[in-house]
């Protein structure tokens, strides 16, 4: 079936009991067995719940992999997949991940005798220049956030394979409407469902989908024995969610091309990042392993205390962390999403005290543009006023 039809249907029988269109919320912590030792297939709620079940076969589905699990929160995912390792284990990771899951490593997983190190993948040659006898896993994330580069799924799945390594890709950005990391050779897809898939900021959740049966039921073992799985009723959501996504991510797309050609022209900025722009450097890797270039968007303003003026002047963008949601979201990195990661690491990918990054919402594009416009009229600036030259992208 097409990705629309899939979206509203796949893992969604009606209700066996009632022909309920909607998947029920089984709100049960357990099931009564038919007699000693037969069950109809449901025991507790931890290991298994039928609302759970029916949003992890959609996005096995959707996302073209074998099996899907669902999680307390994108961090649960992750730190579910990284689960996977043993101490000795190398793993190499994306510079430009998620704050989040810098801080999981850095500050948890590092403990546990698993070496991991963070470089810049939108070099395929710094990827294979790192790569050990002991790297067991490859985690990317693309585009990167929020500086919108892009690393090469297929060319990193071909590294990974020679290594005998399992490589992982956060598909949360572009979700599985725009990328599908699988059929490019990732093994594992997570995804923060709190952003695109549920789509209307009201749920946190998360979900690893395996390439494999034998990673589908090692996640599955550790989802039931570490326990951080996601409660029927934000399964629900997510499934409701997820049956409006098409059209919701060509909205999305339609509004943040218009913004990228508006800011593009704009004389207070100084770069505008969207893998959509022809002049962006990866323009044509974009195109070659996504079907669209998703609705987020960064830009620098220069500084801080230009930054913090275009940000307080805003009336209808919502400053606020997170992204995916109907409603534009937009956030200033360095203070926001990134406060986790230390100052001089922040500089050298690319997170800049003037960086914000917009999460385009579906509004009327024309009323996010009069919104833009005077937040970029308050930073009182009317062209660049440093020694080197603006380099503007359009
Ligand atoms: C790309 C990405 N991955 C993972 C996460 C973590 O997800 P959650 O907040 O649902 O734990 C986030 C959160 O912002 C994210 O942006």
């Amino acid at each position: 079936m097409g990705f629309a039809t899939d979206a509203i249907h796949a893992g969604q029988e009606p209700d066996p009991t009632t022909g309920a269109v909607s998947v029920p919320i089984y709100q049960t912590s357990t099931y009564e067995v038919e007699a000693l030792g037969e069950t109809k297939g449901w025991n507790y709620a931890r290991t298994i719940n039928p609302t759970r079940t029916a949003l992890e076969n959609n996005l096995a589905a959707l996302e073209k992999g074998k099996r899907a699990l669902a999680f307390a929160s994108g961090m649960a995912a992750i730190n579910a997949v990284f689960s996977m390792l043993k101490a000795g284990d190398h793993v190499v990771v994306s510079q430009n991940v998620y704050g989040g899951t810098f801080r999981l490593v850095d500050g948890i997983l590092r403990n546990f005798g698993v070496e991991f190190s963070f470089l810049d993948t939108t070099d395929l040659a710094n990827v294979s220049a790192a790569m050990k006898a002991n790297t067991a896993m490859l985690f990317i994330e693309t585009p990167h956030n929020p500086v919108m580069t892009l690393t090469d799924i297929a060319g990193c799945a071909a590294l990974a394979r020679q290594r005998g390594a399992r490589l992982v890709v956060d598909n949360t950005f572009m979700s599985p409407y725009w990328q599908n990391p699988i059929p490019l050779g990732a093994d594992l897809v997570v995804h923060s469902t709190t952003k695109y898939l549920n789509g209307h900021s009201d749920s946190v959740g998360g979900a690893v989908i395996a390439a494999r049966e034998e990673d589908g039921e090692r996640l599955h073992f550790i989802q039931k024995s570490a326990g951080a799985i996601l409660s029927p009723f934000d399964s629900w959501l997510v499934l409701r969610g997820v049956k409006t996504l098409a059209v919701r991510m060509e909205r999305h797309e339609e509004n943040t091309k218009k913004i990228a050609a508006f800011l593009a022209g704009r004389p207070e900025i100084r770069a505008v990042n969207y893998p959509g722009l022809a002049s962006h450097p990866q323009h044509a890797l974009a195109k070659k392993q996504a079907r669209g270039f998703g609705g987020m968007i960064s830009f620098d303003l220069g500084g801080y205390a230009e930054a913090k003026s275009f940000l307080d002047a805003l009336r209808l963008c919502a400053l606020a962390e997170s992204l995916g949601g109907v409603e534009t979201l937009i956030s200033h990195s360095a203070s926001m999403t990134h406060a986790s990661v230390p100052a001089d690491e922040r500089r050298r990918i690319g997170v800049t005290d003037g960086l914000v990054r917009i999460s385009v919402g579906i509004e009327d594009v024309e009323d996010l543009i009069e919104d833009l416009t005077r937040g970029l009229q308050a930073t009182g600036r009317t062209a660049v006023a440093t020694g080197s030259a603006p380099s503007r992208r359009s």
